[in-house]
């Protein structure tokens, strides 16, 4: 894929093309509109945006009125994790200048929250995600807090910025909640080629995991082999405990990643969960309720981990890694006013990693 140019910053205008939709429905009810250009408050940046990220929860799921916590003012922008140049700094803010490359994770939370002293941000007792319970980045600008920046180098073009920008730091707390990933863990990442899931996969690939991954369909199988991985895999099939016993020489996966929710990958992920081993998930978009064995759970003195999603702390931590070398995987770009098509296509499941518009 091409790269995409950061955006240049000069004055800024005061009107500016947004996608906005006043009502739930199909994608259709996404419309480029003209809207006044944000301004900066105390603390808070003015991004021009050059990408932003396309998801299943945060978007599609949101257009469609079926978010699980959120309420929408309408007219509404969507747009959460993105990426883009500084156009303006607000009063308060230091460190930060017009013309500094970020990406901008999406979590925005009261800094003296016990939970985010503790380390636990997520959680926190007031939680804001931009586009979801604030305006949020479909749109040539967007006003967020400087605290929620994340640099970026000029190696990493705003498309690749957006692909770790959240999903890095969910990856990333996945992994520390799960006790670890490193050299040799063994990892099976389940729907591996959802955005979330393919960022999860190459993370624990990079962190020098063995790692198998999985997708029902051969053509994204076949994407998965061309990105690397050699232990490929239908978690729905009846021989995947053995397939994957094979992988592993034998012994069970010490950590398992399932996002879905589906009762039947659920069911054979834990049949092959190594004693000790952990399953963690922060997702279910296919279900809310999966079997567990709690004796086989005990007596094999295993855990299943909730993680919400990322904090500030392990999207840094991610984008340490960016630094060493780490990079996801984009799937397919459309341009910001083709917003409804990016949700048809992301509705349509045909993805192998993360979908984004790129805004001119
Ligand atoms: N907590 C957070 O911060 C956070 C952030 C991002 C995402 N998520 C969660 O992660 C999950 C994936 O989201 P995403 O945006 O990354 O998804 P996505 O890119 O839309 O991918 C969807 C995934 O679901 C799998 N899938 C779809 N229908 C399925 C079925 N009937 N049976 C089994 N697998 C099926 C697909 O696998 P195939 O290859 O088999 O088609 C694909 O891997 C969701 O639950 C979402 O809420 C959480």
């Amino acid at each position: 894929m091409t790269a995409v140019a950061w955006p240049a910053v000069q004055s800024v205008p005061s009107e500016m093309t947004g996608v906005v939709f006043r009502e739930f429905g199909g994608p259709e009810v996404l419309k480029p509109e003209s809207m006044p250009v944000p301004e900066p408050g105390p603390g808070d940046v003015l991004v021009r945006v050059g990408a932003v990220s396309v998801g299943r929860l945060l978007d599609i799921v949101a257009r469609s009125g079926k978010h699980p916590y959120a309420t929408f003012q309408f007219p509404h922008v969507l747009g959460a994790e993105h990426a883009g140049t500084v156009a303006a700094v607000g009063p308060g803010v230091d460190g930060v200048s017009v013309g500094d490359r970020v990406a901008v994770f999406p979590v925005v939370v009261p800094a003296d929250d016990e939970m985010v002293l503790a380390g636990f941000g997520e959680l926190a007792s007031s939680v804001a995600i931009i586009g979801t319970h604030r305006q949020g980045a479909y749109a040539q600008y967007s006003r967020v807090p400087a605290a929620n920046l994340l640099p970026v180098t000029a190696d990493i073009d705003p498309v690749e910025a957006v692909s770790v920008a959240l999903a890095g730091g969910v990856a990333m707390n996945q992994f520390d909640r799960a006790g670890g990933v490193g050299p040799g863990t063994r990892v099976i990442v389940q729907g591996a080629t959802s955005a979330l899931g393919s960022t999860t996969a190459l993370l624990a690939k990079h962190l020098g995991a063995d790692v198998i991954v999985t997708s029902r369909h051969e053509s994204k199988r076949e994407r998965l082999r061309e990105l690397g991985f050699t232990h490929v895999l239908d978690a729905i099939d009846g021989d995947f405990p053995d397939r994957v016993r094979e992988a592993f020489g034998g012994k069970g996966a010490q950590v398992i990643v399932d996002n879905l929710g589906a009762p039947l990958i659920w069911e054979h992920g834990f049949e092959v969960l190594a004693p000790g081993g952990t399953v963690v998930s922060s997702g279910a978009f296919l279900g809310h309720q999966v079997p567990i064995n709690l004796q086989r759970l005990y007596s094999l003195g295993q855990r299943v981990v909730g993680v919400r999603s990322s904090n500030l702390n392990s999207a840094k931590k991610a984008w340490g890694e960016v630094s060493a070398g780490f990079r996801s995987v984009v799937d397919r770009t459309f341009s910001l006013t083709d917003a409804a098509a990016a949700h048809q296509y992301v509705e349509s499941g045909g993805n192998v990693g993360r979908v984004a518009l790129t805004v001119d």
